[in-house]
Parts: structure tokens; sequence; C-alpha cells
């Protein structure tokens, strides 16, 4: 990926970071976060303070983006969070919270990407999850924003014009702060590191692949999910570790 006009969001920490890392040299970047500290301004690399859940935030992102950028050729809708508890209590606020975040966000971004770019090229890249296949106990409302994202993407490809690529990240456990965020006490496996996802997610990308599965071994369980169901398994083994963790009241979430 070389010239490009990119827009990264979640850029100050795990994933986005290492995108920000690798693609700095060679693209312009517009680089956003609430936190934007960690983030080295340059000549080709502008630091946005934003929260992405707030629709008139986006809005103000996107004219800032082109006033720096000039134009938009990639963004990478990479923000996210997850949380890591039992539900107890229905709660509009804490489930509005993530899928604002997680998906409305990202909707919108890409909509509005759509708008300005007049059938015209761009590449949209989503940090889903492999959680938008296999969700784990615990984790119930994060992988529902994940599920909602590949439902859309599915549905809304069809809707694109030649040259614009909707492109779909499934990463499994990456060893950023997404854990610490989360408040879980264990991280699931399989795991890689934000590097390697980051390389992959490139790479993909620069080969014009639509879906993205930075781990082999998931992108084999799904396949040989086909056969035997050992996402099923997966299930069972992972449930009886959570009720496990709710017996024993361990480090639940309760956001
Ligand atoms: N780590 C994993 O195991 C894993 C696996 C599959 C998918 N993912 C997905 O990968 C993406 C990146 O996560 P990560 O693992 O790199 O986690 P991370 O290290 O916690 O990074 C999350 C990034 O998102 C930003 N962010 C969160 N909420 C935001 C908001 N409202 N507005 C603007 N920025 C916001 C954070 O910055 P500020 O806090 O400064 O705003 C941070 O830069 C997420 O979408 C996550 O769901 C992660």
């Amino acid at each position: 990926m070389r010239g490009k006009r990119i827009i990264i969001t979640g850029a100050s920490s795990g994933i986005g970071y290492e995108l920000l890392k690798q693609l700095r040299n060679d693209n312009k970047i517009f680089a956003v976060s609430r936190n934007i500290e960690k983030i080295e301004e340059s000549e080709n690399v502008k630091a946005f303070s934003c929260d992405v859940s707030v629709a008139e935030n986006v809005d103000r992102l996107f004219e800032e983006a082109l006033v720096f950028l000039g134009r938009i050729d990639v963004f990478f809708a990479n923000a996210g969070f997850a949380y890591y508890e039992k539900i107890e209590n229905p709660d509009w606020k804490h489930n509005l919270k993530i899928f604002e975040t997680n998906v409305l966000s990202v909707l919108y971004s890409l909509q509005k990407l759509k708008e300005i770019k007049r059938g015209s090229e761009f590449t949209f890249i989503i940090t889903a999850s492999a959680m938008s296949y296999l969700a784990v106990p615990g984790y119930a409302l994060y992988a529902s924003t994940k599920f909602a994202l590949k439902g859309f993407a599915d549905a809304y490809r069809h809707e694109l014009e030649k040259g614009q690529n909707l492109c779909l990240v499934y990463p499994v456990a990456t060893l950023t702060e997404f854990f610490n965020t989360a408040h879980a006490n264990e991280i699931p496996w399989p795991r890689q590191t934000a590097d390697v996802v980051a390389k992959k997610i490139i790479k993909a990308v620069s080969r014009g692949k639509i879906n993205i599965y930075p781990c082999f071994i998931f992108s084999i369980g799904l396949i040989l999910n086909k056969i035997f169901p050992i996402f099923k398994l997966y299930h069972f083994i992972e449930g009886k570790k959570y009720k496990r963790k709710i017996e024993n009241n361990l480090n639940l979430s309760t956001i």
C-alpha cells in the first residue's frame, strides 16, 4: 500500500497503532482516537482526537480528514471495545454504548465515505472479529456487535460500485489493551500479536482480499466446522469455564 490517503480509527493502541506504524512511511494518514498523546505526528501523519461513537464527531472527522488528506482512498474502521461480563440487569445505555462505537459509527462512516466518493474507488476495511462467527461466552454483547457488522457487509457489498471494496477482518485473540479494557481475566486461544495481525491485514488488502483471516488456524477451523461441529465443542468448553468463573465470582466486568 503506497501513496494512499488513509484514515485509521483506533490508531492509539493495538491493531490500529500497528497499522499506523507499518503504513506511515509510504502513505498520508489521518490517525483517530480519543487519546492521541501516543500518536507521533509528522508531515504525513495527523492525529485527531475524536469519540467516534457520536455522529456529529464523525461528520467533523471527515471534514478535518479531507482538509489534511485532500482525498480519502482507504478507511480503516478499527476502533472498538468489548465487555466481558455476566448480563444481570436490562440496561439500555450499556447496550447502546457498545453498539454506537462498534456498529453504528462504522456503518455511518461507510455510508458517508460512499456519499463523498460519488461512484469513485475506495477501500473500507472493518476490523470485525473471529467472534463474528464464534461467540465466546461472557462476550454476548460484543459478539452481537461483530455479527451485526458481518451481516451488514454481506448485504451492503451488493450496493457498492465497481472499485469500491468493503473488507472485513476476522482476528482471533490479539495481545493488545483490548482484554484489559473488557475486564477479562483470561485471554482465549488461539492468540496473535498486533504487529502480525496488522502485517497480514495490509498484505491481504493489497492483494484485493475482502474477507481477511489473519490466523491460519482459525481459517482451517472454519472449514473443518462445516464437516465436524468443532465450534460447538469450543462453546461447550468455554461455557463450562465461564460458569466456573461466575460461580467463583471471578473478575467479571460490571461496567
Ligand atoms: N484484541 C483482540 O483480541 C481483538 C480480536 C478481534 C477483533 N478485535 C477488534 O480490533 C479492534 C481494535 O482493537 P485492539 O485489539 O487493537 O484494542 P485496543 O488496543 O484496546 O485498541 C482500541 C482502539 O480503539 C480506540 N477507541 C475505542 N473506543 C473509541 C471511541 N469511542 N472513539 C475513538 N476511538 C476509540 C482506542 O483509543 P482511545 O481509547 O484512545 O479512544 C484504541 O485506539 C476493535 O474493533 C476490536 O473489537 C480485537
